[in-house]
């Protein structure tokens, strides 16, 4: 098939990307290569990507509608993975304009651009953030997303919704993916795994928010990859499931991509510093604003869509990381024993 991947230099788009190359798939990918994090990251994933049968590549702004109509032209794609966007809870207090260019503007743009020309399936990436001060024991599709606690959260709401007008009123197939803190391989330098290997490694305290009290349903990249890649067939239509968050007015849900099994904080602590066989210098911070306290997903719409069952623990996957860590910064492991 003929696959647009949005975002296809960040972390989740390689993985997707990559993966589909495998299987055979045309991909053609989007980024702006945004200053975010460490560009040379960004380059270093495109670099895997590029040269390979079926991969195609262009540099520029969703919002800017030129250069993603011109793509999209070109691309002719049967499905649209939308996973472009300014993420992080935390930046949105340092640069908020972002969040609302990227995250509402660009994905407004896309949805316009593919109005006339609707994919068979588009899938986009929103985020568990939207439960936000929801307090279910695990949050289902069906919970209200209604109370956001970031403007990240209230921009990946604000995705969701404009896609659901569209799905209605243009008739495109839209499946908002819930994704739920992401780790592993290549993974993204603003996030906790990131931070905490690079800080241990070169000696430097980690900084633990929520006094170490919180709990993430971390689900590792492979998993998410297996998922998506199983959900892309599953455009929504009809449907008797009972778990189904299907909307009654638009091929429109919304998915939780997780593992369903939330682990503490300190437990991934202790399995990063099992990962290095070093003990980190800890200092203990309180919750930072627009963090939530814990996150788990129900998974049962998942399993009904995609037959998924997560297999990596977080143990192992954390294991992953930190093996392609030592390997891309050519870390001596002698040295840090
Ligand atoms: P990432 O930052 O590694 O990837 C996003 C990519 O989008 C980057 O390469 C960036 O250059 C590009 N980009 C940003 N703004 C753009 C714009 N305006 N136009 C074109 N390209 C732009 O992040 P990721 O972790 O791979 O996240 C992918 C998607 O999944 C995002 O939508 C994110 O919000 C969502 N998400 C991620 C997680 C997670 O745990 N990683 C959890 C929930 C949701
Ligand atoms: C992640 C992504 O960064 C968001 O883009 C995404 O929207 C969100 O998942 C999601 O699930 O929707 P977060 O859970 O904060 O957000 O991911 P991490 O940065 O990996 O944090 C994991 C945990 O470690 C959180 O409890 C966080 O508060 C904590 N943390 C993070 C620290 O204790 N110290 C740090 O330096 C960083």
């Amino acid at each position: 098939m003929k696959i647009f991947v949005t975002g296809a230099a960040g972390f989740i788009g390689f993985h997707v990307a990559k993966r589909l190359l495998a299987d055979g798939h045309s991909v053609a990918g989007f980024d702006a290569m945004t200053s975010y994090y460490d560009v040379e990251l960004k380059r270093a994933r495109l670099a895997q990507l590029t040269g390979q049968p079926g991969f195609d590549f262009t540099t520029g702004q969703l919002e800017d509608r030129a250069a993603l109509g011109a793509a999209l032209d070109a691309a002719e794609p049967e499905i649209v993975i939308h996973l472009a966007a300014q993420p992080g809870v935390r930046y949105a207090f340092e640069a908020p304009d972002t969040y609302v260019q990227s995250n509402v503007v660009g994905t407004f743009t896309l949805l316009e651009l593919l109005k006339s020309a609707p994919p068979q399936h588009l899938m986009f990436a929103s985020s568990s953030s939207v439960y936000g001060g929801n307090r279910t024991a695990s949050s289902a599709e069906t919970d209200r997303t209604d109370f956001p606690l970031s403007l990240y959260a209230a921009t990946k709401k604000s995705g969701e919704a404009i896609c659901h007008s569209y799905a209605h009123l243009f008739g495109i197939p839209t499946t908002a993916l819930r994704f739920f803190t992401v780790y592993g391989p290549w993974g993204r330098p603003d996030m906790a795994l990131f931070k905490f290997v690079r800080a241990i490694v070169n000696d430097e305290p980690i900084e633990i928010y929520g006094e170490g009290r919180m709990r993430r349903d971390f689900t590792y990249i492979d998993d998410l990859v297996d998922a998506i890649v199983a959900l892309m067939g599953a455009a929504p239509g009809s449907s008797s499931m009972p778990a189904d968050s299907l909307s009654p007015a638009a091929p429109y849900r919304a998915v939780n991509l997780a593992g369903g099994q939330p682990v503490g904080l300190m437990d991934y602590v202790n399995a990063i510093e099992a990962a290095l066989g070093r003990e980190a210098k800890k200092v203990f911070l309180p919750m930072q604003p627009g963090d939530v306290t814990d996150t788990h997903a129900s998974v049962e719409l998942l399993q009904e869509l995609a037959g998924h069952v997560p297999k990596i623990t977080v143990r192992e996957g954390v294991r992953r990381f930190v093996e392609w860590y030592r390997a891309y910064y050519k870390i001596d492991e002698a040295e840090h024993a």
